[in-house]
């Protein structure tokens, strides 16, 4: 498979959005929120790199409709185990390519009045964007293709690679 981001580039990533998040939440209580499944490998990694008290929850959503039209209906699956009022809470995605389900996590996550509410991602696939989402930590922007890898799946496989590739066309 082409690999798009090596694990070597990945790695490097991981350890200098570590070291700004460590910097940036200092003294805060933070929580990260792991969208499943995509986000686990790069979490996972991630958080390694986070110097801090921290927690981890996860929550996990599906889309329906045609994802190619605005306003795909976003639904959760698995909700947080518990309350984020109060709390700092960072939303740890795998990939934000129409903005939809992160525009839907922040409207969502914010009604529950936490004290800040962010957005990392490990990849920005900015062309297909059709909510004009905030993204405060961004590992790679990639090109307008199919990527998967390190967490990511085409119906369901491929998520064990441990680089970002781009599945060839058959
Ligand atoms: P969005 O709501 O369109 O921003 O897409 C969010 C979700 O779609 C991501 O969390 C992924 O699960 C999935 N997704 C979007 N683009 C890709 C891709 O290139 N490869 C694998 N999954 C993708
Ligand atoms: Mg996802």
């Amino acid at each position: 498979m082409e690999s798009l981001v090596a694990a070597d580039r990945i790695a490097g990533r991981c350890a200098e959005l570590g070291r700004e998040i460590t910097r940036d939440y200092s003294g805060k209580d933070l929580i990260l929120v792991g969208v499943l499944k995509g986000s686990v490998m790069f979490l996972s990694d991630l958080m390694r790199h986070i110097d801090l008290p921290l927690t981890v929850d996860y929550l996990r959503v599906s889309s329906y409709g045609d994802r190619t039209e605005s306003g795909g209906v976003v639904r959760f699956e698995l909700d947080l185990s518990q309350p984020v009022r109060g709390k700092h809470v960072l939303i740890v995605e795998d990939i934000v390519d129409t903005g939809l389900t992160v525009h839907y996590l922040l409207n969502n996550l914010a009604t529950r009045e936490p004290a800040s509410l962010k957005v990392c991602t490990l990849l920005d696939k900015p062309s297909r964007r059709q909510k004009d989402v905030p993204i405060d930590y961004r590992g790679f922007q990639v090109p307008d293709t199919f990527v998967v890898g390190y967490g990511l799946d085409y119906q369901g496989r491929y998520r064990n690679l441990p680089y970002i590739g781009r599945v060839p066309a058959s």
